[in-house]
């Protein structure tokens, strides 16, 4: 039977209207499944493909959770699956590039099975430009669902199944807060919480204010209700999780911040807790004190600066300068001694000069970041600094990442051999993805380490000796008996 083009379910994602700001408290809502969709699924698989950051592999595993609730089975092989979904990112040019050629690359399958069902979620689906190059190129796709629209998946994929139509339904701006929503964890020691949805800092390089929202902050007791049902489940690690944590609870307007929030977490006695990502903005001397105090909030923060010069940080709409932010990342230094800074940096920004960029350099150089993700500048269609006229040739951007790659190895190296001879926490998460004789996991500061071991460890938190730092991970040696200090 040939597709009829639309349903009912038919709304396209829209930038101005995504842009806007509503003043309205924010609802919160079930999202327990009906159960009239709990059979969908029976002897039907899906395939799951995640890309960009942590928020969209948290998202992954909720999607996971009501397609497992509906009964569909997971399969890592695309040419098995009854349903395809993309959860996507829109942050760069390259992470929208990689989506469109694997599924270009799938598209083959649909003409062996035309029944099976073709799905574009996450960040690209809120881009009205990428919408409408689906809807005209890409006619395979039967499914797009917005980052607001998740828990509607049962309803909307019932509808592509049995009304054979293409079902678009992307919400420009959020909705309520969903509760109870299933999740499909991919570890059984270490979760994602979520605490705030979407991001109000609207930095002008950003796609991530107008794809994921308002900032909306869950109730304190929803998150705290959550991180023990984990503990009690035998959980050991949680990481907090927002685009920019730190503003926690301002749109409660009830005085609980992300200090209390982070401190009543770290109360409940989990192993290790975590957050990300932090802006450097709204970090207060609270945050720090708390950090500083509670060894169960692991010694790594992610902080990303962007740029070391203060013209640029003040193009791109940071708020902060260069000299808050080294004042800050000193604080949390002395607050935590042991701690390891992260952070990201785009070079390349429209127009910026030999001398702005060297200041970025240097500002690496001050504060000897433990690492960094590092990236060209890409203009995101909708955003300010898309309009903005750029003078700066793509090879000369190029020369001045690999300069900054140069100085990040050096730094980043150097902060491995640190390590060299310490004996560290690792929380052992599995094999070694190159290697299956080598266990992999991770110690407090975040640091990769290798290690020669049975699989028994896999899923604790056991003492390493690191005996070889190299470039990209630790290599050591369990210690079999904890030694007390
Ligand atoms: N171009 C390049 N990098 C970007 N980032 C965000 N938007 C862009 C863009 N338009 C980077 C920032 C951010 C990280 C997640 O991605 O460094 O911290
Ligand atoms: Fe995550 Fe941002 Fe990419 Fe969306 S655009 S997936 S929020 S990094």
């Amino acid at each position: 039977m040939a597709k009829k083009d639309f349903s009912k379910y038919f709304k396209k994602p829209n930038m101005k209207e995504s842009k806007k700001r509503s003043y309205l408290e924010v609802e919160k809502v079930d999202g327990t499944i009906d159960n009239k969709f709990l059979n969908l699924g029976k002897f039907k698989t899906y395939y799951l493909r995640t890309y960009g950051c942590q928020m969209n592999e948290h998202d992954t595993e909720i999607i996971a959770g009501i397609l497992e609730q509906m009964k569909f089975k997971r399969t890592d092989k695309p040419e098995e699956a009854d349903i395809l979904l993309f959860n996507t990112c829109a942050i760069r040019a390259n992470s929208e590039n990689k989506v469109i050629g694997e599924i270009g690359r799938l598209s083959y399958l649909k003409k062996f099975n035309p029944d099976i069902i073709f799905g574009l979620c996450g960040c690209m689906s809120q881009e009205s430009e990428i919408v409408d190059k689906i809807l005209k190129t890409y006619t395979f796709i039967d499914l797009i669902f917005g980052t607001h629209n998740i828990h509607r998946l049962p309803i909307l994929l019932s509808e592509a199944m049995f009304n054979k139509v293409r079902v678009i339904e992307v919400w420009s701006q959020e909705g309520e807060i969903v509760e109870n929503l299933p999740k499909s964890r991919s570890s059984q020691k270490s979760a994602w919480v979520n605490i705030i949805y979407g991001c109000d800092k609207f930095c002008t390089y950003c796609i991530v204010p107008y794809t994921r929202g308002k900032e909306r902050s869950r109730s304190k007791d929803d998150i705290l209700f959550e991180i023990k049902k984990l503990k009690e489940d035998g959980f050991m690690e949680v990481t907090l999780l927002g685009q920019n944590v730190n503003a926690y609870g301002k749109d409660l307007n009830n005085n609980y911040t992300m200090a209390n929030l982070l401190e009543d977490a770290a109360k409940i006695g989990i192993d290790r807790v975590r957050f990300t990502t932090s802006h450097p903005w709204d970090f207060d001397d609270e945050m720090v004190e708390i950090i500083g105090k509670y060894d169960n909030i692991m010694p790594h923060i992610h902080l990303p600066v962007q740029s070391g010069n203060n013209e640029i940080l003040k193009i791109m709409g940071r708020s902060y300068t260069r000299e808050m932010y080294i004042e800050l990342f000193k604080k949390l230094k002395k607050a935590k001694p042991n701690i390891n800074i992260t952070t990201d940096i785009i070079v390349g920004y429209p127009n910026e000069t030999t001398k702005q960029f060297l200041d970025t350099i240097s500002l690496y150089e001050e504060c000897k970041f433990d690492g960094a993700f590092s990236f060209i500048y890409s203009p995101r269609e909708g955003t300010p600094a898309a309009k903005m006229n750029d003078n700066i040739p793509l090879e000369v951007k190029k020369e001045r990442l690999y300069e900054l790659h140069e100085v990040i190895n050096k730094y980043s190296k150097a902060s491995y051999e640190k390590e060299k001879d310490k004996i560290v926490d690792v929380l052992v998460i599995g094999p070694s993805n190159k290697n299956k004789n080598i266990l992999a996991g991770y110690t407090g500061k975040n640091q990769l380490v290798l290690l020669p071991g049975s699989y028994d460890l896999i899923d604790n938190i056991v003492q390493v000796k690191i005996d070889k730092p190299r470039n990209t991970a630790l290599l050591g040696i369990y210690i079999e008996n904890k030694i007390e200090e």
